[in-house]
């Protein structure tokens, strides 16, 4: 038996990177994950990768509330509600504060903060209670890493709407909690460079920093998010797992 038979979950940014590894370890301890994000090919090769029988694929906007209104509407349709909602989805770029422009700003914080706003606002009729909310942050608020500076406020936000939300929905059973990865091998984390030589900079860059050695491996956060999304933490809310190498710990 796995950790989440019979479960439903929704995998906000599963088509890819930790957002895929995550769906399809859920999908593994049992659940139907729904997956969610803007490129429907990679959908519909995360559907193949994790399962046909065990996936939906929904495609669709976080920043759009219609676009949310469709996705919760198809989960709605399956009649189970909703017990794991893994709020994944996210963008980065860098930019230092001199290099700023509203258009960075706005792109960043439309999808990481108002998008996972509300993902789980309009997740709340869905949830069913003692369900679990998972929020993907980032080791990026505790430092403050060059040009990284809406990136990492955006995580900050991410972090106390874990809190404040554990807080609002602890009456229900609900818990929500954020993870906290590190450096992670990712598509995501190759696209924050212009071309695949600099890419490979930046990850041994990266990896060198990490007292582990080397980055994480997407299955490697998708387990952490597998036991916060299970009865396995059932004592954990408003908090913060970091899944780091020991990056933000020594
Ligand atoms: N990789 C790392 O080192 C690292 C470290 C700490 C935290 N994280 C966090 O981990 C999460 C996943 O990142 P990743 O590294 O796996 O990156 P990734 O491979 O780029 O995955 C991000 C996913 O989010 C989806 N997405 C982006 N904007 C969206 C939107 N507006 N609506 C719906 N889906 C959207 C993307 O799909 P579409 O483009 O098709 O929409 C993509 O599948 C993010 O929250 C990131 O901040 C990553």
């Amino acid at each position: 038996m796995g950790l989440l038979e019979g479960k439903t979950a929704l995998v906000t940014g599963g088509g890819s990177g930790i957002g895929l590894a995550g769906a399809v370890r859920l999908a593994a301890e049992g659940a139907h994950v729904f997956v969610t994000g803007r490129r429907k090919a990679e959908l519909d090769a995360a559907v193949e990768v994790i399962g046909p029988g065990s996936a939906t694929a929904v495609t669709g906007d976080i920043s759009d509330l219609a676009d949310l209104d469709r996705l919760y509407e198809t989960i709605r349709s399956r009649g189970s509600g909703l017990d794991v909602l893994f709020a994944n989805a996210s963008v980065a770029a860098f930019a230092t504060l001199e290099q700023m422009t509203e258009e960075h700003f706005d792109a960043l914080f439309d999808i990481n903060v108002r998008g996972t706003l509300f993902t789980v606002q309009k997740a709340l009729p869905l949830l069913n209670d003692g369900a679990s909310v998972i929020l993907n942050g980032s080791t990026n608020v505790d430092v403050g890493a060059e040009a990284f500076g809406v990136y990492a406020a955006s995580k900050a936000a991410t972090r106390s709407f874990a809190r404040t939300w554990a807080n609002e929905l602890k009456g229900r059973g609900i818990r929500v909690n954020t993870i906290t990865p590190g450096p992670t091998d990712t598509p995501g984390l190759s696209g924050l460079a212009p071309d695949p030589e600099q890419a490979a900079g930046l990850r041994q860059g990266l990896a060198a920093q990490v007292p582990l050695g080397r980055l994480g491996r997407p299955e490697e956060i998708a387990a952490a998010v597998a036991f916060l999304a299970s009865g396995q933490s059932s004592f954990i809310t408003g908090s913060s797992l970091y899944v780091d190498g020991g990056l933000n710990q020594i």
